[in-house]
């Protein structure tokens, strides 16, 4: 019955981090999947994560299901996080919200409804991007291309080719844009770049979707949504998926949300009705405990404090894990520019070692990243990364 049934190859990302877990060695490192590690090398449990849990805990009430779109106060809050609690489309109910399974769930809904209602509408991710982006509209039906981005040779970006590219594309093409903290490269647009991207979009009519799963770790929480907000402002339409699974630390909770920016309140009934539509086809309504933690943490002014100095905390030993990585690696090999170290933002930097470099981390030297050479920084800390440092300059020296 199923033995037409290929073989399951992996995932580059998930099936490398079950490989690191079986790996009997006691030096290795970590630096494969994008989870935030402390300096001890653990998952932190956030203090702020762990007073909301507990609040909740006290309700013993029933636990009936979530309607389609989720816990209305955890919605309330994403809207107020992203956009900023003042934001004119929020006043203007122009932003339809629904609770998700992870911001992967976010993109998943968006990209269905996408098929259903925008069917001939084919989508452009950056190149490179999130191996699973591809997967996820693909699996929807969608035509998946690409649009230039890293700059390989300056591990910077490439706005104009980007720019260029956007022009060409068919009106109501969906374009696929990292909010922040791009995920693979850590190489974002600037402000003024957001900004000379939105007259390309209002003009080619095209429909982004921003992806912010890294909400915090490039300059912080208001200025990590400056895309979202700006579009907003802006007046376009667009989607953007967002995920409390690294800015909380509450992975396995599969926290996320989707937002469909409309032009008017009218239209935002309109698709808020279709998502919840695409939502009861899919999986039905969302689970309640993680969005409960979140809704509650949010909801208080104390905990909401507490938690953004966490976070400061987390995405400054980022930072300063950069510095060190860089500065060990460049005395190591001279004449190689690393500063795309420094420059990078968020969980990510693209090293530009060759898949087989990579492989000669890993199996030489128990350090683990993708074989596209992107390393989540995020993993480094005190203890590990002169050994990191090491073992990066030894597979350079050949
Ligand atoms: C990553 O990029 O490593 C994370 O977003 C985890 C995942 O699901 O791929």
């Amino acid at each position: 019955m199923f033995a037409h049934i290929p073989p399951y190859a992996g995932d580059p990302i998930l099936s490398l981090n079950e490989d690191f877990q079986k790996d009997p060695r006691a030096d290795k490192i970590n630096l494969s999947i994008g989870i935030y590690f402390d300096d001890e090398g653990r998952i932190p449990v956030m203090a702020a994560v762990r007073e909301a849990e507990q609040r909740v805990a006290q309700q013993t009430g029933p636990k009936p299901y979530l309607p389609m779109e989720g816990l209305a106060a955890f919605r309330t809050e994403v809207q107020k996080l992203l956009f900023g609690a003042d934001h004119a489309a929020l006043a203007e109910g122009r932003v339809a919200t629904i609770q998700s399974v992870g911001s992967s769930g976010g993109l998943k809904v968006g990209a269905d409804f996408i098929k259903q209602w925008f069917p001939d509408a084919a989508i452009w991710v950056s190149d490179p991007t999130w191996d699973n982006h591809k997967a996820v509209f693909e699996g929807a039906g969608l035509t998946v291309n690409t649009y230039p981005y890293y700059d390989a040779a300056t591990g910077g970006l490439r706005f104009d080719a980007m720019l260029a590219a956007l022009r060409e594309l068919p009106a109501r093409s969906v374009v696929l844009l990292h909010a922040c903290c791009h995920n693979p490269t850590g190489v974002d647009l600037t402000p003024a770049q957001w900004e000379a991207l939105i007259p390309v979009l209002r003009e080619r009519e095209l429909l982004a979707f921003l992806d912010l799963a890294y909400q915090g770790f490039g300059d912080g929480m208001d200025q990590d949504a400056f895309a979202v907000r700006a579009l907003a402002s802006a007046g376009l339409a667009f989607f953007v998926a967002n995920s409390f699974s690294k800015s909380m630390s509450v992975y396995g909770e599969r926290c996320g949300a989707l937002s469909v920016v409309c032009p008017s309140k009218a239209e935002a009934a309109l698709v808020l009705g279709q998502l919840k539509f695409t939502v009861r086809r899919n999986y039905s309504n969302p689970p309640m405990h993680g969005g409960q933690i979140v809704a509650t943490l949010l909801g208080s002014p104390e905990l909401r404090s507490a938690w953004a100095l966490e976070l400061d905390a987390m995405r400054e030993r980022i930072q300063a894990m950069r510095k060190q990585l860089h500065a060990i690696v460049s005395a190591k090999v001279p004449g190689r520019d690393f500063g795309y170290f420094l420059t990078q933002r968020g969980m990510f930097s693209y090293t530009g070692l060759t898949p087989q470099q990579v492989d000669r981390l890993r199996e030489e030297f128990g350090v683990y990243i993708l074989r596209s050479g992107r390393m989540c920084v995020a993993g480094l800390n005190s203890h590990n990364v002169e050994r990191t440092a090491q073992a990066m300059a030894a597979v350079l020296a050949d």
